[in-house]
């Protein structure tokens, strides 16, 4: 299977970056396609906790290629403070690299991104106020400055006065911060160029060679499938599209050269920021997934909205993605909660039942999960290794969502460590050595 495509089947934050950590072991190159530093990856190694925002999360493997796509936008400063925070950490970077076509966050877009969720007031998206949504609409309305463009101060420079122009009514309140100084912007931005330089290639052609030789390539996508500027609840979505077709473009392959698409989602479910979902609880249920599962934003520290696991959500996210497999992570959060809900279809207003995701927003606000009951296990499930060292309440629950789905489960994750994890037949084909 050269090409593999691991992406959220949810709201994000499903843990991706711990499968991606585990597999990358085999493989000839990490990429990642579309998102920016919107995204948090934890990965727990040795007891130690590494927290990955832009950098692939195959990086703690020495040496490995690891890439920051075309589709993905840089916060440059960023990723030069989380570039040098992993080198103080004793971790080896010379397998990074950078797309010159990669789009930049420049500080107006931060600007932008603050004044238009100020200006929502109580219908604000609930960004992560990192200029994500501002960066791709330049990009879009072709005013994007590109990582290529920190290597040529001339062109920068002209670049940056082009694109803030059309933006000088709404940054007017701005006017005197001394970030939109064209002259320091330029510098500031040449001397980050300068430090990202030895990473900086044009990063196609490093999946076109590993896959022309049957190696593995994991492309790694951030936030999650309903989160998808297209297909997500929208306008409560990033400005990107998290969904597998998206590896092609903001990698630069075609379709031919994925092989299999694993969807990684949580036992239950979680949101972060505004917008509908159908499965949320509201009460000490809720609560007590958010403590024992630890939903605090990487990124904000927001507290996560919690709710039950949602099979409408996800058949969704099995058709958008074309889902081969499914990684079922943090099932050891659900231990001592029993009974078990599972949302298996949806209800709406007026006795309406939806078994498929709506598609109207209206409706979707109003959906609310109509739930089949399955019993839950007390036993610490940690250390289990395999399938079957499972109570079988847990399998169960395991069989019950494979079957709704019509796709086999992968991967399952017990634990926050890279150890807390049962491969499965289909994964142990990609099992490295050392695990
Ligand atoms: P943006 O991507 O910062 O523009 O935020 C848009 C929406 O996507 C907000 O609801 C964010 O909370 C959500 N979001 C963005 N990135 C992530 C992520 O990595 N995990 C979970 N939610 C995210």
């Amino acid at each position: 299977m050269p090409g593999l495509v691991i992406v959220g089947a949810q709201w994000g934050d499903e843990g991706k970056g711990k499968v991606v950590d585990l597999i990358a072991e085999q493989a000839d190159a990490v990429i990642r396609f579309q998102g920016g530093n919107n995204a948090g990856h934890t990965i727990v190694r040795d007891g130690e906790t590494f927290k990955f925002h832009l950098v692939p999360s195959g990086i703690l493997y020495p040496g490995k290629t690891c890439v920051i796509g075309n589709g993905v936008v840089v916060d440059p400063r960023v990723l030069t403070e989380e570039i040098e925070g992993l080198r103080r950490r004793g971790v080896d970077l010379s397998g990074l690299r950078i797309s010159a076509n990669a789009h930049l966050i420049m500080p107006y877009h931060l600007l932008l991104d603050h004044a238009g969720e100020a200006k929502l007031g109580k219908r604000e998206i609930g960004t992560t106020k990192r200029g994500i949504g501002p960066c791709y609409a330049d990009k879009a309305a072709r005013l994007g400055i590109r990582v290529q463009d920190l290597l040529d101060e001339k062109i920068l420079k002209q670049k940056i006065a082009a694109a803030i122009e059309p933006k000088r009514q709404s940054l007017r309140e701005f006017v005197k911060d001394p970030r939109l100084d064209l002259h320091t912007m330029t510098e500031d931005y040449l001397a980050l160029g300068h430090r990202l330089e030895r990473h900086i290639a044009d990063t196609p052609p490093i999946a076109w060679k590993a896959l022309d030789d049957d190696r593995l390539v994991v492309f790694e996508g951030a936030q999650g499938t309903l989160l998808d500027i297209d297909h997500g609840t929208y306008p409560f979505v990033t400005s990107s599209n998290p969904v597998a077709g998206s590896a092609c473009v903001g990698a630069g392959v075609g379709p031919t050269a994925i092989d299999e698409v694993w969807g990684i989602t949580k036992a239950y479910c979680t949101r972060v920021g505004a917008g509908p979902f159908p499965t949320e609880l509201h009460e000490e249920t809720g609560e007590h997934l958010r403590q024992a599962g630890g939903e605090f934003g990487t990124t904000t520290g927001r507290p996560r909205r919690c709710g039950w696991l949602d099979l409408v959500a996800l058949r969704y996210a099995v058709k958008v993605s074309g889902l081969t497999g499914l990684v079922v992570t943090k099932l050891d959060v659900l231990t001592g909660i029993d009974p078990l809900c599972v949302a298996v279809r949806y209800g709406g207003p007026e006795g309406a039942s939806f078994d498929t995701f709506p598609y109207h927003q209206s409706v979707l606000h109003r959906a609310r999960g109509e739930y089949v009951e399955l019993p839950g296990w007390h036993e610490d499930i940690t250390g289990a290794r395999s399938l079957e060292e499972l109570p079988d309440n847990a399998r169960a629950y395991l069989s019950f969502v494979s079957e709704q789905l019509a796709i086999p489960v992968v991967m399952v994750g017990n634990g926050p460590s890279r150890e807390e994890i049962i491969w499965s037949e289909a994964a142990l084909a990609l099992r490295p050595a050392a695990a």
